[in-house]
């Protein structure tokens, strides 16, 4: 790590910021997170700068201009009705834009009731919700650190914290019969000490199970990750909200976990990573959200303004900012008052493909010879376990000789996305899984 006198001077104020609230919160910090801060005086603030100020000219920034609108090409304008070529062309912020922002954190209180009087962060913009976490994990993840991840998990999050940040990945036990395991979760936790970091990922509605928790189960994660932070440990809880709003069991939970471990404790910092990706159906317009909160920190609070400057730093650093016109179309939605009707519809619609699959499943016994089903409530996916060949050769032969795709997950877990499924064909596509593992036993 440099010496303290490295560090830009703009570093140096956030980092003094968040420790004047809560030094803890700075010692959770990387290396990286600790020398990372948000070019403000750089190219960026002396455009934003000139562009009150320079009414005569204004020649600071990198676009191209005409008549007072971005230069732009008709053959693109023809694909883009609706838009101003400064709407659609023009860069963004690199912390997003503004209304987009406020938007989605409106959204997040919407839908999060309980986070009404709970103070955090105004979601910084990110490209997607992959580099939400990798920015996470860039801020908060040195070589060695301890990233505590269930044992069914995205493969990506191996990826991204053990090949790209070197971090040390420790599982534990999802499921225990049909419920979550929440005491392997809890003995995870147990052995460690006062002062030391761990950061936990939590993920719900779940990748690649389709489990989200029943209040009870996601009250015992949340009773954990507090008790160990009150015992001393530096938790991080990257909270995973991919899903959210795909819940199709009334006794699971229909809050984010971040409700209940934000700014509940000065050790642990909350992580709420999402994205307009799934909750908003537009997967490749590539819009994620980044948002902090931890004990001590008021409405407002510097902490937050110098959280979101050290993760918008990274943005800077690494895509400069997230797509404009991405961002208008998604703020577009989110206020345009239909919303939450329509996205309710799209919930109706894979509702009821998890029904079916959980009807077929009951309707035909006979499978669990050869395959049976681990708890699934929630989300796109579902995993079954394979009892009498292995995924890899299960995977093959349904390709080659069924023309059928599934995820091997492990040597015995399969996962299928019902979401991409229509509901009248689930019972053909298990049927079909059916008949390859006969065929392979
Ligand atoms: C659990 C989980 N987190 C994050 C992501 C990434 O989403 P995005 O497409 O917004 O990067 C996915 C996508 O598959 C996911 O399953």
């Amino acid at each position: 790590m440099p010496a303290i006198n490295m560090f830009n001077e703009l570093a140096i104020t956030l980092n003094d910021q968040i420790q004047a609230v809560n030094p803890v919160a700075y010692e959770m910090l990387s290396a990286l997170g600790k020398r990372i801060y948000f070019p403000s005086k750089g190219i960026l603030s002396q455009s934003g700068e000139a562009k009150t100020l320079a009414k005569k000219f204004n020649a600071t920034i990198g676009t191209a201009l005409k008549d007072h609108q971005a230069m732009s090409l008709p053959c693109v304008m023809d694909s883009l009705p609706g838009f101003s070529p400064n709407e659609a062309l023009l860069y963004a912020p690199s912390y997003g834009q503004k209304p987009l922002r406020e938007a989605w954190k409106a959204k997040i209180l919407h839908d999060n009731p309980s986070l009404a009087t709970v103070p955090f962060s105004l979601p910084v913009v990110t490209n997607g919700l992959t580099q939400a976490l990798a920015l996470a994990g860039d801020l908060l993840l040195d070589p060695g650190d301890h990233v505590l991840i269930p044992n069914m998990l995205w493969d990506n999050y191996l990826l991204n914290y053990s090949d790209r940040l070197q971090a040390d990945l420790r599982h534990w036990e999802f499921f225990q019969g049909d419920r979550l395991n929440t005491m392997a979760f809890a003995q995870a936790l147990e052995g460690y000490m006062p002062g030391q970091k761990v950061f936990v990922i939590l993920n719900f509605p779940n990748n690649p199970t389709g489990y989200t928790p029943l209040e009870s189960e996601a009250q015992a994660l949340a009773d954990t990750l507090l008790a160990t932070a009150e015992r001393g440990v530096r938790v991080v809880a990257l909270i995973d909200d991919a899903y959210y709003g795909l819940f199709f069991d009334p006794a699971c939970i229909k809050e984010s976990l971040f409700c209940k471990v934000a700014g509940k404790s000065r050790n642990l910092l909350a992580i709420k990573a999402d994205a307009a990706t799934k909750e908003c159906y537009v997967w490749g317009l590539r819009t994620g959200f980044l948002s902090f909160a931890i004990g001590g920190a008021e409405a407002d609070s510097p902490l937050f303004t110098a959280l979101e400057a050290k993760a918008t730093g990274l943005v800077r650093a690494t895509i400069s900012n997230c797509s404009a016109l991405s961002q208008k179309i998604i703020t577009n939605a989110l206020t345009s008052g239909k919303f939450y009707e329509q996205r309710a519809a799209n919930v109706a619609i894979m509702h009821e493909r998890c029904s079916a699959v959980m009807q077929t499943l009951t309707e035909h016994p006979e499978y669990r010879e050869h395959f049976v089903a681990y708890p699934f409530n929630s989300g796109y996916f579902m995993c079954i376990k394979v009892l009498k060949t292995s995924t890899t050769k299960l995977r093959r032969l349904l390709l080659d000789k069924y023309a059928t795709g599934g995820i091997a997950m492990s040597d015995t877990d399969f996962r299928l996305a019902f979401s991409c499924v229509e509901k009248e064909q689930i019972p053909e596509l298990f049927k079909t899984i059916y008949q390859a593992c006969k065929d392979l036993a």
